[in-house]
């Protein structure tokens, strides 16, 4: 199925994986810049960056016919050209026998001096790590200290859920659990309409009319969804394909949720007609935040930016008992405004590290959010798994009533990049020199 152009790994699509690989590419020293400490504290902190699917470091785009870094590239350029990367951990996992040889001659060309381990890790000093087996990341999350860490999970199509469940009980072992963020990568259009030896999913949930290889996918999308089968009731019918698609979204999005409060699906349209999806989990508002203002000026989408003035004046005229003196803003408006405006789709609890540092103080942060669910600002959700005891109430926005009392218009829907507006792409854009890196994004 995996076709090679010279070492690099043959896919299409400019506003696919060239698009993809150049968002990460740019994305791999944010996050790193900012995980680390950045340049003022001198970068104290451990970082890693964990690929579970490194392909060979590069990508060959057949339309444009260009050989480009692929993201374990990047990482490893981040690693081998930054000097200030000694506390950065790479681990690239790739099972592919084919892709692992051209991944070392890729490395060999590139990075000549570079220096890595591979299993059985005979230097314990070495912070790059080539793994040809995935189910060797958990001896290595044992021995090494991980630090904040970024998994990017980009199989061809999908992760089984059960790999995806592994890594994440693994690092995330309490309530929303901060410093371990995943990137996953999911074909989304193929599901429906096909793709090579995928057939579509079936329109029907009869399984007596389900062709051999409709049983195959329905094998393969139940793998995905690991073991709920409540998808199937969603998923296999007659609707059109774009309703099925965001169907797939929410559902995948809401199964992430089990992990990460915030997760962020960013769509790609490499064809017309064809989409995946990057998925951007994180409990961390400001790894969101910063992820979302990313994907929304390199894809050309509208920045969202409420006008806190008016909204201001309308919540004060609502409630006149939370006006403060002059510049003064009660606990309520603080922590509404910061949801409005940093927490994806809403959501919300008395563990989020922004509200906390609103307010330090566990039970008046509360008794503020339960004000607002009061007031219907906020609505108590249920939580998405059940993975943790002693958790939380879970509260998300309620958009339809602050555009209606607020006059906030909630942000659009995010639209891929399409091959009409590709000139403007990441390509065009300045890079981002070390300077001005978190006052652009922060
Ligand atoms: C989609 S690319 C991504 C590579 C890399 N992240 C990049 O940006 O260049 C190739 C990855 O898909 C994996 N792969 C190959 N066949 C696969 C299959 N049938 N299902 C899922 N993944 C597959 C390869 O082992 C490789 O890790």
């Amino acid at each position: 199925m995996l076709k090679f152009h010279d070492d690099a790994i043959e896919l299409s699509g400019e506003t696919g994986t060239k698009l993809k690989s150049e968002i990460i590419g740019k994305y791999y020293p944010l996050w790193w810049e900012i995980t680390s400490g950045g340049m003022y504290r001198k970068y104290p902190y451990t970082t890693t960056i964990i690929e579970m699917n490194a392909g060979t470091g590069e990508d060959y785009i057949a339309d444009s016919n260009e050989t480009i870094l692929g993201s374990s590239g990047h990482a490893l350029n981040l690693k081998s050209t930054n000097p200030n990367t000694e506390k950065l951990n790479v681990i690239l996992v790739e099972e592919d026998p084919q892709c692992y040889t051209h991944l070392l001659n890729v490395i060999k060309r590139n990075w000549p001096n570079l220096t890595y381990s591979k299993n059985p890790f005979e230097n314990n000093e070495e912070d790059v790590f080539l793994l040809r087996n995935r189910s060797e990341i958990f001896d290595i999350v044992e021995q090494l200290r991980l630090g904040n860490s970024l998994f990017f999970f980009d199989p061809l199509l999908y992760t089984p859920w059960s790999e995806i469940n592994k890594v994440a009980r693994k690092r995330i072992t309490d309530y929303y659990q901060t410093r371990t963020e995943f990137i996953v990568f999911l074909f989304t259009s193929d599901w429906f309409s096909g793709r090579g030896d995928l057939t579509p999913l079936p329109q029907t949930s009869q399984k007596e009319s389900w062709g051999s290889e409709e049983v195959e996918t329905v094998a393969k999308a139940q793998d995905l969804f690991g073991y709920d089968k409540s998808w199937m009731d969603h998923l296999l019918n007659s609707k059109p394909n774009e309703d099925k698609i965001e169907k797939m979204v929410s559902l995948y999005r809401n199964l992430l949720h089990g992990w990460f409060r915030y997760v962020l699906p960013m769509p790609f349209e490499p064809k017309v007609n064809q989409i995946y999806h990057l998925f951007m989990c994180s409990n961390y508002e400001v790894g969101i935040n910063i992820t979302q203002k990313f994907y929304t000026k390199y894809t050309r989408n509208p920045p969202f930016s409420p006008n806190n003035k008016t909204a201001y004046s309308k919540f004060v005229g609502l409630h006149p008992e939370k006006k403060m003196r002059g510049s003064a803003r009660s606990d309520e408006w603080k922590i509404l405004w910061e949801i409005i405006r940093k927490h994806d789709e809403g959501i919300c609890d008395n563990a989020c590290m922004d509200l906390i540092d609103i307010q330090l103080d566990g039970i008046f942060l509360q008794e503020s959010l339960d004000w607002l669910w009061t007031k219907k600002y906020l609505k108590e959700i249920e939580h998405f798994s059940h993975n943790w005891d002693n958790i939380p109430l879970l509260y998300q926005l309620d958009w339809d009533y602050v555009e209606e009392t607020l006059g906030i218009t909630r942000p659009l829907k995010l639209m891929p990049l399409s091959k009409y507006n590709l000139k403007d792409s990441v390509s065009q854009l300045q890079p981002h020199d070390k300077k001005g890196t978190l006052e652009e994004w922060f």
